[in-house]
């Protein structure tokens, strides 16, 4: 007798020495390094290079890594007329995921074995995505594109394409480690979308824009969002308490917290909320990192028991917030964190591929006659 796992919980669907968790003492690994020591010391790009090809770069080979992606930034004109002809109260995923499939006819990757499709697509992908995001997030507010600099960091870059100024560099920094946090997760809902479509052996561009579409969901990605909404409606620190103990007797969860894997507190959670420390320090706390602290504590002591404890989610958003950008641009920059794992899966995937092709448990009717439309009663 075959059995039924919903949402395939459980069921391994692939081999992967990408990432690694363990849910129950809150370790996360990129390659066998725990993201404290990432956090702590790497770069995004460098981490992405790790994630990508399994080791640390070499001084020589981050530096022909970081100089690719900033040389290949900027977007084709005929991207940003695509953006422009987007309306501008649209989602910046639906955005993202119809600019990122319009690269792949850019630049044709049908040959996804070959090792120069792999290496410059995965560049390109890397290099723009931020690129279409800064750019939509201008566009849909009637201001011109900005063009990226490559004389900039990753994370600086983006936020200068943003606001046309050069970010201070602890804002930076704390953007470039929140990539680092949100650059891989093991085989979660988008990943396993995009190696659905790898299997395929569909370009890289397409993989990317089908993770996109499935972590743009409210399950994924949107909880980001969802999270500084739900400390905008507690509005003061008073306020928390009856707040929390209401919608937690209405059955309805708290927002950025829980895990499906995590039963302690999300390790990526503690590092956030060590940056946010460290960014509030310089700038003065602001009235939603207060309310965040104080939704944590009273949230800690009513579900802490069930092991129910601060996800990715809950200081993520704050920080953004702090940052200048819209909530609905939060889930885009996951997006662009996780593109790295994406084609991290992309190329592991393609080492040994296999369509994916997972079987079903028939329960609908057999032998049915087909009745002429005249003759139908009711019915749908
Ligand atoms: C992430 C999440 C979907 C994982 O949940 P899951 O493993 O599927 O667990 P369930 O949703 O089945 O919840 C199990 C129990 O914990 C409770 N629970 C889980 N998350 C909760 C939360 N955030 N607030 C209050 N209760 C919560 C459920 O109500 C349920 O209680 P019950 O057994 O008394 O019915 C869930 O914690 C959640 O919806 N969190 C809020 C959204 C969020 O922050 N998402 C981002 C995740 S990174």
């Amino acid at each position: 007798m075959r059995e039924l796992s919903p949402g395939l919980a459980g069921v391994p669907a692939a081999k992967s020495s990408i990432s690694f968790v363990n849910g129950q003492t809150g370790l996360l690994e990129y390659r066998g390094i725990g993201i404290e020591d990432l956090a702590a010391h790497s770069s995004f790009l460098e981490t992405t290079f790790l994630l990508l090809y399994g080791e640390l770069p070499t001084q020589g080979k981050l530096a022909q890594f970081v100089g690719d992606v900033r040389l290949h930034r900027r977007i084709k004109y005929r991207i940003t007329d695509l953006i422009k002809c987007l309306p501008e109260h649209g989602h910046p995923m639906d955005a993202l995921q119809a600019a990122v499939a319009a690269l792949g006819m850019f630049y044709p990757a049908r040959h996804v074995v070959d090792r120069q499709v792999q290496y410059w697509s995965t560049i390109r992908l890397i290099a723009k995505v931020p690129t279409i995001v800064a750019a939509y997030s201008r566009i849909r507010r009637g201001d011109e594109q900005i063009q990226p600099r490559d004389d900039l960091d990753h994370a600086s870059n983006f936020l200068y394409m943003l606001t046309e100024t050069v970010p201070d560099p602890l804002i930076a920094k704390v953007l470039d480690t929140c990539l680092i946090l949100h650059a891989e997760h093991t085989m979660n809902a988008s990943t396993f979308s995009g190696l659905v479509t790898a299997s395929t052996l569909a370009d890289p561009y397409t993989v990317v824009s089908s993770a996109i579409g499935t972590l743009k969901g409210p399950l994924h990605g949107g909880a980001t969002q969802e999270t500084v909404e739900m400390l905008e409606e507690i509005g003061s620190v008073d306020n928390v308490r009856p707040y929390i103990e209401q919608r937690l007797a209405a059955k309805q969860k708290l927002m950025g917290f829980g895990h499906r894997i995590y039963k302690v507190k999300d390790p990526r959670a503690v590092i956030l909320q060590q940056l946010a420390q460290q960014l509030f320090a310089q700038y003065g706390r602001s009235p939603l990192y207060n309310l965040a602290e104080e939704v944590e504590r009273v949230g800690e002591a009513l579900l802490a028991g069930k092991g129910i404890h601060a996800n990715v989610d809950f200081y993520s958003g704050v920080l953004y917030k702090t940052m200048g950008l819209d909530g609905d641009f939060f889930p885009t920059i996951f997006a662009m964190a996780r593109v790295s794992g994406w084609l991290a899966h992309w190329l592991e995937q393609l080492k040994d591929n296999k369509l994916f092709r997972p079987d079903q448990i028939y329960d609908g009717q057999h032998g049915r006659a087909y009745v002429p439309i005249d003759r139908r009663l009711g019915g749908v």
